[in-house]
């Protein structure tokens, strides 16, 4: 197909008229800058590599700047572009086809980013999972999506069940094999004999992209679908929210294992063309700041979690470090405490922008945005071409200052198109034309949205989502114990922590080393974040008569609140 290429005209969607643009902005006013109004054909991986190596003056530009304690590379639009297009061929050998699914199980490393491109070259569905995923959680991803092929590393590729996978053909290694046998894909040797040149798979705007797996309060993790044409909304909120603009230097701590790794991590940035800072290896205050003083970030999206822990290491280490190059900060995925704010004002004299949405949603859609007012402790308002509100649990609309849920009109760019292998789940989101998001929310009089909390039972832990029921069911598999109920419990840094409660089985006595034994199970089994920091023995957990556990009583207990209506309770 020839491909005429539009470049999107930067500053055409400036929100320091916020009100004017809520009301005149429609998404489809927007497609019209996008190369596929012109074919009806798309692929992100051509609106953000390829698009920018076919530009001259774009081609040698920096995309990739990876920063880890043992390897720093740059890599350019115009270099990303080829490594993926070299994989993309390495999967085309493979019989790899539009549609099939495609894993990565590996730490963030230029390899990552090559093989994720590629992925999405060939117009398969990229699955990026967390590195600190252990056997079980691997297990749960790779079968519920029936993954064909998945790019690992020698060190990861033990917990990956090799034998209760029976759709997944290939396993690509990136790393030195210790064991030579041609069971496993060398990435290198592969790449080293790819073509760099490779036909991208036009696929349409509802064409399949990325499975991102995140829990909810009952069952296993859900397969999160997303399509192409959610770069409609990381484009718009990569200019609104993210403030990009060409000379920056961007950076985001997420793990692209997590939405925000992918669609700000990876989408965003790279349909602006900006330079993407991405670090691996572990954080510490200290490597935090050396990384934003290093490269000259000027754009900075981080966590509550992380920022927290940076407060609690004090102003003065800022002053250590030459941070001026900082103009932009954003914060996801939990409630930001004002507290925060106002330290941030005071180190880096600068506001941190909270930021709302969630990995079904794709997208950011709540926010504060530089035009705007910050209001400490508010999550801001929706972004043009959104309407949130607070409904009642039928869909009907709660006037300002009524805590309710927090909702979202169906039919922004970035929805999810389906929970996977799963259509009574997806459509259980959804009440009178609402996506219903499981937050409590209020809305001010002045259209600002306050966080209230969660709905369901869903932890969040360092701002990460951990379901209860994984953690439970990994602990009852351990020996000792008889059941589990497992609830988050709040913790000035974290957000929250994981606290289970359970009952032993008759001929085990509770001990020090026993509790230890079975945090350790769960570490090592499902995930290092999943695991409970404090375990309660009990006599018995309360359950419904339907034989539910009862979390909110659990919780009620833990944080001695009013117990509220037990009438359920099993005798
Ligand atoms: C929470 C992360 C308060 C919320 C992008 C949501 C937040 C869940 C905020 C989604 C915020 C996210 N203030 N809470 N600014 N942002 N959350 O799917 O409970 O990992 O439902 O997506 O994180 O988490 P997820």
């Amino acid at each position: 197909m020839d491909m005429q290429v539009i470049p999107v005209k930067k500053g055409d969607f400036n929100l320091k008229d916020y009100d004017r643009m809520r009301e005149t902005f429609s998404w489809d006013d927007m497609k019209q800058y996008f190369t596929w109004n012109h074919t009806g054909k798309v692929n992100m991986a051509y609106e953000a590599l390829d698009r920018h190596a076919e530009d001259p003056n774009k081609k040698d530009k920096i995309a990739l700047l990876y920063s880890a304690p043992d390897r720093e590379e740059k890599v350019t639009f115009g270099e990303l572009s080829k490594e993926s297009n070299k994989f993309a061929n390495i999967l085309k050998n493979y019989g790899i086809v539009k549609g099939d699914r495609v894993f990565l199980f590996m730490p963030r490393s230029p390899e990552f980013y090559k093989a994720f491109f590629g992925i999405l070259k060939i117009g398969a569905v990229a699955g990026p999972l967390f590195e600190a995923f252990m056997e079980q959680a691997v297990r749960d991803r790779l079968q519920d999506s029936e993954a064909r092929v998945l790019i690992t590393t020698p060190e990861l590729l033990e917990r990956v069940p090799q034998e209760d996978l029976p759709d997944l053909e290939n396993i690509i290694i990136v790393g030195d094999l210790k064991d030579e046998s041609d069971k496993y894909i060398d990435f290198k040797k592969e790449m080293e004999a790819a073509s760099d040149e490779f036909e991208i798979e036009w696929v349409d705007l509802e064409d399949g992209m990325l499975l991102h797996y995140t829990s909810g309060s009952t069952g296993k993790p859900k397969g999160v679908y997303h399509v192409h044409n959610a770069m409609i909304q990381h484009y718009a909120t990569g200019e609104w929210v993210l403030d990009l603009k060409e000379d920056d230097i961007y950076w985001c701590t997420a793990d692209p294992g997590w939405v925000t790794g992918t669609s700000y991590g990876i989408f965003a940035p790279w349909l602006h063309g900006v330079t993407n800072v991405i670090r691996g290896g572990r954080f510490t205050p200290d490597d935090w700041y050396q990384t934003l003083e290093k490269y000259g970030v000027t754009v900075w999206y981080t966590a509550p979690t992380a920022l927290r822990m940076l407060v609690s290491h004090g102003e003065d280490k800022v002053k250590n470090y030459d941070l001026s190059s900082l103009r932009h900060i954003m914060s996801v995925g939990e409630p930001l405490n004002p507290e925060v704010i106002t330290w941030g004002i005071k180190a880096f004299n600068l506001r941190i922008h909270d930021t709302w949405w969630m990995t079904e949603t794709g997208a950011q859609l709540i926010v504060n945005i530089p035009a705007l007012e910050v209001r400490p402790g508010s999550m801001g308002k929706p972004i043009p071409g959104v309407e949130a509100s607070i409904v009642d649990n039928e869909g009907n609309e709660l006037p300002p200052n009524q805590m309710g849920n927090l909702a979202i009109k169906a039919g922004w760019p970035s929805m999810m198109r389906a929970i996977w292998n799963n259509p009574s789940k997806y459509e259980s989101y959804f009440i009178n034309g609402w996506y219903v998001s499981g937050d409590s929310a209020y809305r001010d009089e002045d259209g600002y949205f306050w966080f209230q909390g969660r709905l369901d039972d869903v932890i969040n832990t360092s701002g990460e989502r951990v379901g209860p029921f994984e953690v439970e069911s990994k602990l009852i598999e351990h020996p000792a114990v008889a059941e589990a109920g497992v609830i988050g419990k709040p913790h000035p840094e974290r957000g929250e922590i994981i606290k289970a409660f359970i009952t032993l089985n008759a001929e085990y006595e509770e001990s020090e080393e026993l509790l230890e034994e079975i945090r350790q199970f769960v570490k090592t089994g499902l995930s290092a974040h999943a695991a409970p920091r404090e375990i309660e023995v009990r006599d018995s957990i309360p359950k419904t008569r339907s034989g539910k556990i009862m979390r909110r009583l659990l919780k009620s207990w833990e944080l001695g609140l009013p117990t509220g209506d037990t009438s359920t309770l099993e005798e």
